[in-house]
């Protein structure tokens, strides 16, 4: 056993030296090594079959394992692509040399998703060495989920029968503390914008032109503060004529999940937290809509002075939605409203990048009962169901082409950096992981089977 440890991090190890960075175009050569490694680590795992599929974009891992027609299929979902590492002077360690510091795994994809994902894969060595397999596996692998996702409807869509399945099982989320299990019941949907303002047509001097020139980067300034109001409410005509008031019973419910403000407000560097009127910061995390500026840039913004106004300002704009709310009407809504904002002497472009839907999960079904009880067992107590404020869009997918409903049974914590510099992921979460998934399988069997 002790020997299977170092080797399942080993070969974690090479996977993440791969750096399989989907949104840049240079790393293409990468991604395609990584689905090889994984394909390889698949087969050598005890897969009947293990593929690498193309899809639109980047390529697809499949492997499957069938003992029987008959039993349950779980089909584990997770994906290989990373986020870009920058900016690399920001980590202690090079992003793509995982290193073991205090017990954590350092590097870029440490825990999203590669070290989540890997640890589905060894669980299923694990029990197919042992011959305590329970069920069907089949592994689809993407990956795009970090540029959004943009070939995997499709790929559903056209292997429908090979992804058949009772249930996906996904390791792409966090839990509230090591000591305290969670399930994710609830993912926030998508709509991301990006917006351009012009002025004048070409960068003048400020001097010269200041004060009779409708600059771009103040106007956008304006504009942007004008989608949100002193209460934190997001101003665009429509915005929650979808989203569902949660009651207040299960309001009451979610806030016996621990959490302790002087704690988040100490792990993240602020002195209070701020948001909507009448929510608590995890409702205003799980269960309301949101709007931030991810990224903003215009004029001059090298080292010193230059005393420019300029031509255009740039913003990438993103709005998580609640489960009801549609991305595509978002969009269309902010694409009609933004436009409005803008001042006299400037136009303004709007332009949708990508958006998904929100997830909700029952905590009464076969599944979440399955993963509840795996957890209880090797974690000594209950799971509490959170609803999470990231966002995994394939899920609604899944379950509207697939009609399947998703797990997210995820080992991460808030603590582990992901997309930020220095992203980590504790040794026993990762181990903790690959102990959990097996009684998954095992009470999810006896569940559905042997009732
Ligand atoms: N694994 C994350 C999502 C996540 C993390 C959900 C923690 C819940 C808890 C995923 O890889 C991710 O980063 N998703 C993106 C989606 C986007 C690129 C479409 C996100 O949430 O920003
Ligand atoms: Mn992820
Ligand atoms: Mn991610």
């Amino acid at each position: 056993m002790e020997a299977n440890r170092e080797r399942f991090l080993e070969e974690l190890f090479g996977l993440i030296r791969i750096p399989s960075v989907s949104a840049d175009p240079e790393r293409k050569e990468a991604m395609m090594r990584a689905t090889e490694y994984l394909r390889d680590n698949l087969l050598a795992s005890g897969a009947d079959r293990a593929e690498v599929i193309p899809t639109q974009g980047h390529p697809v891992v499949y492997a499957e394992k069938i003992l029987d027609p008959a039993l349950p299929t779980v089909l584990v979902y997770g994906h290989y692509d990373v986020q870009p590492a920058e900016p690399l002077e920001l980590w202690e360690s090079d992003p793509f040399e995982p290193v073991v510091r205090d017990g954590k795994i350092y590097a870029r994809g440490a825990d999203d998703d590669k070290g989540q994902m890997f640890m589905h894969v060894k669980a299923f060595e694990a029990m197919v060495r042992t011959g305590t397999l329970p069920c069907n596996v089949k592994f689809m692998i993407e990956g795009e989920e970090e540029i959004g996702s943009p070939s995997l409807k499709q790929f559903c869509l056209d292997h429908r029968e090979k992804l058949a399945a009772d249930v996906i099982l996904i390791s792409d989320t966090t839990m509230i503390a090591p000591d305290i299990p969670s399930i994710t019941v609830g993912l926030r949907g998508l709509a991301y914008m990006e917006v351009e303002v012009t002025g004048p047509n070409r960068d003048l001097h400020s001097g010269l032109y200041g004060g009779a020139v409708m600059n771009p980067a103040n106007a956008l300034a304006k504009m942007i503060a004008a989608l949100t109001d002193d209460d934190h409410r997001i101003t665009i005509p429509g915005f929650y004529d979808d989203v569902l008031e949660v009651s207040p019973e299960e309001r009451a419910e979610m806030a016996r999940a621990p959490f302790d403000p002087e704690a988040f407000r100490k792990s993240i560097g602020i002195p209070e937290e701020v948001g909507e009127k009448g929510y608590t910061t995890p409702e205003r995390v799980g269960i309301r809509p949101s709007l931030d500026v991810n990224g903003i840039w215009s004029g001059y913004t090298g080292e010193g002075a230059k005393t420019v106004l300029p031509a255009k300002a740039h913003a990438k704009i993103s709005m998580r939605l609640v489960p009801n709310q549609r991305s595509e009407k978002i969009a269309r809504l902010f694409t009609e409203h933004f436009p409005t904002l803008a001042p006299k002497g400037v136009t303004v472009e709007v332009k949708y990048l990508h958006g998904g839907e929100g997830y909700v999960s029952p905590i009464t079904s076969v599944e979440y009962r399955a993963a509840a009880r795996a957890i209880e067992t090797t974690f000594g107590k209950p799971p509490v169901p959170v609803r999470s404020g990231g966002s995994i869009p394939i899920v609604a997918v899944f379950e509207e082409v697939l009609g399947i409903k998703s797990i997210l049974m995820g080992f991460g914590l808030d603590d582990d950096a992901i997309h930020s510099p220095n992203e980590n992921f504790p040794l026993f979460n990762f181990y903790k992981g690959i102990e959990t998934i097996p009684w998954f399988y095992h009470y999810y069997r006896e569940m559905k089977v042997e009732k």
